[in-house]
């Protein structure tokens, strides 16, 4: 059975006093750092660092390449949350544990999260190395962190019509032009992973739609809408998906694509923030 209301609103509060005990920042913009994306949350000013796993019923982060720690601090003067080394499912975590701290965002006063992650290229006419706007997702997971006894002021049946707020995607494009970064937009196609998808998946991944391929970002995204929080995401196009590319995939290659890319995501992510922020 999931957790009854209660217990998740007494988990988070218990999170949030733990963690209100090291900040007193009120940051209205947060982000949630993929694979091998992590470093960004170190460039931000007189940040904190609050390690994950010292946070009363914090879900533990165990994958390589990623660092469990919520960071507070600034950009410019103003106030950021990252999460540095995300929950994921396929480390054996439940779908709420993995979108726990978009819930403790909500009660922080996150207004608009930007979601990133490391993907498969689906869309041929992606490179590794490019970014992507997430202009839409297909939960392929087939599990939902709102399933379960409602949780105010979560709602049961939450709209995800334009889940991926239309006014930030065109901000990021506009910023994209301004930087000279080239950016794609697409279609997130999630899946629960561990393993990276067969050529025939990827093929039919394809024909739903599907522009790039991850195994995180959907369940964050689902509490976060039904939070009312404002939603833009960032893909990092780390390798081309099974079939698509002509080589075996391997965790490597994703984080080394991901560190090669890194200064091009630092600066996007960085002005990303600052401007969205600036307007949550
Ligand atoms: N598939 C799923 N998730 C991923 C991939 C991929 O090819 N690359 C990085 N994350």
């Amino acid at each position: 059975m999931a957790p009854s209301d209660s217990a998740i609103k007494k988990n988070v509060r218990e999170s949030i006093k733990y963690i209100r005990k090291s900040i007193s920042l009120e940051p209205k913009i947060a982000v949630i750092l993929g694979s091998g994306l992590g470093d960004f949350a170190d460039s931000l000013e007189d940040k904190i660092k609050i390690a994950t796993a010292d946070i009363p019923h914090y879900p533990k982060s165990t994958v390589e390449g990623h660092r469990g720690f919520l960071v507070f601090g600034k950009l410019n003067g103003l106030s950021v949350m990252a999460v540095q080394g995300r929950t994921h499912y396929y480390e054996g975590h439940s779908i709420p544990e993995v979108a726990y701290v978009v819930r403790i965002m909500a009660e922080i006063g996150i207004k608009t999260l930007l979601v990133t992650n490391a993907a498969g290229g689906v869309n041929p006419l992606f490179k590794p190395g490019d970014l992507m706007i997430i202009d839409d997702h297909i939960n392929f997971m087939f599990r939902n962190p709102l399933r379960g006894p409602v949780i105010e002021p979560e709602t049961r049946w939450t709209d995800m019509y334009q889940a991926y707020d239309r006014k930030c995607i065109q901000t990021i494009e506009e910023i994209g032009l301004a930087l000279g970064i080239p950016l794609r937009k697409g279609v997130l196609f999630a899946s629960t992973g561990p393993t990276y998808e067969t050529a025939s998946e990827v093929k039919m991944a394809q024909k739903m739609g599907g522009d790039a391929v991850s195994m995180s970002t959907v369940p964050e995204v689902l509490i976060a809408r039904s939070r009312g929080i404002k939603v833009a995401g960032i893909s990092c196009i780390t390798n081309m998906a099974t079939g698509i590319s002509k080589t075996a995939l391997s965790h490597r290659e994703v984080t080394e694509i991901a560190n090669q890319v890194k200064d091009k995501f630092q600066k996007l992510i960085r002005e990303i923030l600052i401007k969205l922020g600036n307007a949550a």
